[in-house]
C-alpha cells in the first residue's frame, strides 16, 4: 500500500511518499524557518502564507522524487492537529481536495502520534543492518517544539499518556535559552553545535562552574517542567553580566540538564510499565546529545532505545504516511476540518 504523507502542521511543508509503512520512495520538506528567524519564533501569520505558497510545488516533487504519479497512490494522509490553524488548514484543504478530486480513501493523523511512528520507517539505518522495528509494550517520548510527553503503547492505536510538561514544552525551552543567548531561531540545533563545540573543544574545563537545577527529576510522576531552568539561565546571563564568551558552557550545561530529566524520567516509566522498548519522536530527537544519553543508559537497564534520526525527527511528511499505514482509520473526507487543540 503506498501512501500520500502531508504535513503542515507549523512552518514545515512536508510531503512523504511511503510504501507499506516502511519504505520511503519520495520525502520533501520546504521550510519558512528562515523567514522567522529574523523575529525570534514562528509568526503564524507568515507561516500560515508560505503553506500556501509551497505545498503544491512540494507535492509535485515528493511525486518526481519518487517517479511516481497520483494513479499510484493508494490513500491519502494528513495531519490535522495540533498545530497553527493556518498553517494547519492549508494540508488539511489540499489533503480533502486531492482525496475527492482523485477518489482515494482519506487517513487524518494526529501529529504527535506520527512523531512516534517514524521510529517505524526504515531510514538510513537499514543500510548498516541496524534496523529494528519497535515492539509492544513500549514507552513513547515525545519531544518537540509545542509537546513533551511520555506514552505507554501497548499496541497500534492505544495509548496511555503519562505524563507531560506542566509549562513550556522541551523544544520551546530549546528555542528560548537559544535567544538569551543571542542564537538565532531554531534554537535547538544551534544549542546542540555549540554545546558539542565546547564538549569537545580546548576548554578549560577546572574553570566550569555553572550548573542548572533538574526540575521534577526525583518526583514520582511522568511530568516535566522546562520553565524554571530557562528562567535559571536568564538570571545567571543577565543578573551577573556574565561573560559573553562563556555562552558556550551554558548551552552546554543547559543540553546536558535537560537530557537528564529526560533519560531519568524515561528510563523510569520503561522500568514501571516493564517495557523493553523505548522510542523516541519529535524535533529534539535529531538532537545527538540526548540520543547517546538514552541509548547508552537504556543499554544498561537491557533496553532497546529507538530514534528515528535526524530527518526524520523534525517535521515531515513520510511520518505522517507512516502513521496511517498502521492506523488505517479512513475518513470521509467532507468530514474533517482541521483541529488545533488536538491531543491523546
Ligand atoms: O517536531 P518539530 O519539528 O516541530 C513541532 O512539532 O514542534 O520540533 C521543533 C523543535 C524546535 O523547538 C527545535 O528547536 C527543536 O525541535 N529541535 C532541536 C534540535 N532540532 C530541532 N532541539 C534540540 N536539538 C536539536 N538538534
Ligand atoms: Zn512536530
Amino acid at each position: 500500500m503506498i501512501i500520500l504523507g502531508i504535513e503542515s502542521t507549523c512552518d514545515e511543508t512536508g510531503v512523504g511518499i511511503v510504501r507499506n509503512g516502511r519504505e520511503i520512495l519520495g520525502n520533501v520538506v520546504a521550510s519558512s524557518s528562515e523567514m522567522h528567524k529574523a523575529y525570534g519564533g514562528i509568526v503564524p501569520e507568515v507561516a500560515a502564507r508560505e503553506q500556501v505558497k509551497a505545498i503544491i510545488p512540494t507535492v509535485d516533487r515528493a511525486f518526481s522524487e519518487s517517479g511516481l504519479e497520483m494513479q499510484d497512490v493508494d490513500a491519502i494522509a494528513v495531519s490535522y492537529g495540533p498545530g497553527l490553524i493556518g498553517s494547519l488548514l492549508i494540508g488539511v484543504e489540499t489533503a480533502k481536495t486531492l482525496a475527492l478530486v482523485f477518489n482515494k480513501p482519506l487517513v487524518a493523523v494526529n501529529h504527535l502520534v506520527a512523531h512516534v511512528y517514524a521510529n517505524w520507517i526504515n531510514n538510513e539505518k537499514l543500510d548498516t543492518g541496524n534496523f529494528k522495528l519497535p515492539e509492544f509494550p513500549l514507552i513513547a517520548l515525545i519531544v518537540s517544539g509545542g509537546h513533551t510527553d511520555l506514552i505507554l503503547m501497548k499496541d497500534h492505536n492505544k495509548f496511555q499518556w503519562l505524563g507531560g510538561t506542566l509549562d513550556d514544552a522541551c523544544g520551546e525551552a530549546f528555542d528560548k535559552v537559544a535567544r538569551v543567548l543571542g542564537f538565532s531561531y531554531p534554537g535547538g540545533p544551534e544549542i546542540e553545535k555549540i554545546a558539542s563545540n565546547f564538549q569537545t573543544g580546548n576548554w578549560k574545563l577546572e574553570t566550569r562552574n555553572v550548573k542548572f537545577p533538574r526540575p521534577m527529576i526525583a518526583e514520582d510522576n511522568f511530568d516535566f517542567s522546562f520553565s524554571g531552568l530557562k528562567t535559571a539561565v536568564v538570571n545567571l546571563v543577565s543578573r551577573n553580566k556574565f561573560p559573553e564568551n562563556r555562552y558556550p558552557e551554558v548551552a552546554y550545561e543547559f543540553q546536558n540538564a535537560v537530557c537528564d530529566v529526560l533519560v531519568k524520567k524515561t528510563l523510569r516509566a520503561a522500568e514501571k510499565y516493564k517495557v523493553k522498548y523505548v522510542v523516541v519522536g519529535g524535533g529534539v530527537a535529531a538532537n545527538a546529545a540526548l540520543e547517546n544519553a538514552l541509548v547508552s543508559e537504556g543499554r544498561k537497564n537491557n533496553l532497546q532505545v529507538l530514534f528515528p534520526g535526524k530527518n526524520l525527527s523534525v517535521d515531515n511528511g513520510a511520518m505522517i504516511a507512516t502513521a496511517a499505514y498502521w492506523q488505517k482509520r479512513f475518513v470521509n473526507p467532507l468530514s474533517i476540518s482541521a483541529n488545533p487543540g488536538l491531543y491523546f
